[in-house]
């Protein structure tokens, strides 16, 4: 078993990113610019966007930060997405998921100019990346490829079964990795809350890629010999004993699964961190016009 290890990766391509970044500000006199919106105070938006902030700055990015409390009207929301599109000193607009229930996230993903899209969530964006045209990539799907092609894995072929179908992850992930692409070029199988069996395909998986949200739902038994699992499960369980006051829990059995698998994502410092990269890598390429 080898580890796929996103410190490791997320590290290294920082300091790529942050290359760039010192590059754009030396040609141009400005920095990528990256603004997030965050809505209310769900405990795991928050440390996703502090972190998305931080990582800004440590590559030498500019990071705006806009809050509203979770009473803002979708007209208000959207109004502001108005702004910071015909905001020329911004490069990458994310409105932080999930929105209150009175929002209508589609609403908000469509108002964003595609142009800034660094989440890569609009449908023109989604559309381009299935046709394999020039488009923001969402940031996990992004992440992941990344890793994979650092470790040089060869997916061509292989049978990539994909749990979970979400529009964040599970969705673009299957599209990436169906695509004549690399990594890509696999027969890709979907399954979901409505699959009956999940086990009889994770069980032909090569590459079992798990977006499910649920803790520690591949068992060993569920998986075979020389699997390469990615691990996207974050559930957070409070816990006394940890500084931030909560631990991070897989969608894998990491104990029972690792033995039988030729490489596997940890959780934390797997997956997570390379969610930062995909995200910088598209803001990067925003201020660098590489993609529109
Ligand atoms: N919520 C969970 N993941 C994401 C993400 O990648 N982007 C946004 N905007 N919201 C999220």
């Amino acid at each position: 078993m080898k580890l796929l290890d996103g410190k490791y990766v997320s590290e290294k391509l920082k300091v790529e990113i942050a290359e760039e970044a010192a590059q754009i500000l030396a040609t141009t006199g400005r920095k990528p610019h990256l603004v997030a919106v965050l809505v209310g105070h769900d405990g795991g938006s928050e440390t996703y966007v502090a972190s998305k902030m931080k990582n800004c700055e440590k590559v030498g990015f500019k990071s705006t930060l806009v809050r509203y409390e979770d009473t803002v009207s979708e007209a208000e929301l959207l109004k502001k997405v108005e702004e910071l599109n015909a905001d020329v000193d911004i490069d990458g607009i994310i409105v932080q998921l999930p929105l209150p229930k009175h929002i209508d996230p589609e609403k908000v993903t469509e108002r964003i100019d595609h142009r800034k899209d660094v989440d890569g969530f609009h449908p023109i964006n989604l559309g381009r990346m299935q046709r394999n045209l020039p488009s923001f990539i969402p940031a996990t799907p992004y992440g992941i490829t990344l890793m994979l092609k650092e470790y040089g894995i060869d997916t061509s072929g292989k049978h990539c079964v994909v749990v979970g179908r979400s529009n964040i992850v599970g969705s673009p992930m299957s599209i990436l990795m169906a695509r004549n692409t690399t990594p890509g070029n696999c027969t890709v199988t979907i399954c979901h809350s409505r699959t009956p069996d999940i086990k009889k395909f994770t069980l032909d998986a090569d590459i079992l890629i798990v977006a499910i949200g649920k803790k520690n739902f591949i068992t060993a038994d569920m998986v075979k010999e020389g699997v390469i699992v990615v691990d996207v499960g974050m559930n957070r369980e409070t816990s006394e004993t940890t500084k931030s006051g909560f631990k991070l829990y897989g969608d894998v059995d990491f104990e029972g699964v690792a033995p039988k698998s030729s490489w596997i994502t940890p959780v934390p410092g797997g997956v997570g961190l390379m969610t930062i990269i995909g995200l910088l890598k598209n803001t990067l390429a925003s201020a660098k016009k590489e993609v529109y």
